[in-house]
């Protein structure tokens, strides 16, 4: 039977290696710093642990089918109504309701390129053509040329803020200067995956937008801040509207009953979040100094990962680190051959990273002296 012709070149997403896939290769004896998906470190709250415990007796019936518990718990946090929040199997299942409700074969969407790749996978799938604008000088969206590039098929533009792989972010100037006098009919999709690691004044955070009545649709995450990325839990800020039309193309019970019992359970626990707020922040300072000084560019992140050019060396770099069981994620996917994408880890793992890198620099500058 044949496919949709327009799949016959789609690749799935590459995603990092598992923790299983690399203990197989690996066969180590020594701990694991699993450093190339930007997950959670600490592992899960243990109020989450005991919110599960508890769900177990409850999956045989599916769960609450509006999800209004989480989604007004979602609603007092933002201040916001429910109606103006979707929950979605991860933040990429909200991504997908963009496709299903909104655009048609032969639509355009707009993606900064390189960037999360899911949005061009979606579009690949949908059959709708994404126009890649290239990042600017310094690898950050070009909002001017995104802005001289809508046409009248241009339905949706998709910007990560933080972009990922880099973790740059934009002034909220910038941002207002891109928003204001955009065409009625275009949607703009600001997703904060990594939006609770911003800690600069100066940055935005998209419900601004939102509350300001802009067309915008941000997305959250409970994948990283609030360590849930295996149960799959995310969510869609919009106004009424657009909520509305994306909850027509949305699967009843998208979201399971342990990722419902787990979300409300982790947006209780302020200090667990507090805890992986300040250790991404010291984390992060720490590796972009200590990699500065080791002659290595880091680009400035508000995110809980750093990217950071190694130059000629950075596949000996990756392979050497691997072995020693740092998993770093390379960045050749996106188009940067050179560079390695850091989730900032626990203490003794950034310290363990950089012990290694040390050591290998030191190995390679012995072999080039003899
Ligand atoms: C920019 C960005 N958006 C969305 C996602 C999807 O997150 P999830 O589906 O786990 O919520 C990711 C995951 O890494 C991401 O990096």
């Amino acid at each position: 039977m044949e496919a949709k012709p327009w799949l016959k070149n789609l690749k799935p997403y590459p995603p990092g290696k598992t923790l299983e896939e690399i203990k197989r290769e690996l066969k180590l004896e020594g701990p694991i710093y699993k450093l190339n998906s930007n997950e959670n470190p600490l592992g899960p709250s243990p109020k989450v642990i005991n919110a599960l415990r508890e769900a177990l007796h409850e999956i045989h019936l599916y769960p609450e089918a509006s999800y209004q518990s989480l989604r007004m718990a979602l609603a007092q946090r933002w201040n916001l109504s429910p109606e103006e929040i979707i929950l979605g199997n991860g933040s990429n299942e909200v991504i997908e309701f963009v496709f299903k409700a909104y655009l048609n074969p032969g639509d355009e969407v707009i993606v900064s390129f390189p960037s999360f790749l899911m949005y061009e996978k979606f579009a690949e799938i949908y059959g709708v053509k994404s126009l890649r604008i290239p990042l600017d000088k310094e690898l950050n969206h070009d909002f001017k040329t995104i802005k001289a590039s809508i046409t009248s098929r241009t339905r949706a533009i998709f910007l990560d803020h933080p972009h990922n792989p880099t973790g740059q972010v934009h002034p909220r100037e910038t941002w207002r200067e891109f928003l204001d006098d955009l065409p009625k009919d275009i949607l703009i999709v600001i997703d904060e995956a990594y939006g609770d690691f911003i800690d600069g004044e100066h940055v935005p955070r998209g419900i601004e937008f939102l509350k300001e009545g802009r067309q915008v649709l941000v997305l959250r995450t409970f994948s990283k801040a609030f360590g849930l990325a295996g149960l799959r839990l995310g969510y869609g800020l919009a106004p009424v509207e657009i909520i509305f039309e994306m909850n027509k193309v949305r699967q009843p019970f998208n979201v399971n009953l342990l990722a419902v019992k787990a979300g409300l359970a982790a947006l209780q626990d302020k200090e667990y979040e507090e805890k992986y707020l300040e250790l991404v922040r010291r984390g992060r300072n720490f590796l972009c100094s200590s990699l500065k000084a080791l002659g290595f560019k880091v680009y400035p992140s508000q995110a809980n990962f750093i990217m950071v050019d190694f130059g000629n060396e950075c596949e000996k770099i990756y392979q050497n680190l691997f072995e020693k069981g740092i998993i770093l994620r390379p960045l050749k996917a996106y188009g940067f051959p050179n560079t390695l994408r850091i989730t900032i880890g626990t203490e003794e793992a950034n310290h363990a990273l950089l012990r290694v890198l040390r050591d290998t620099m030191e190995n390679n500058n012995e072999q080039s002296a003899n």
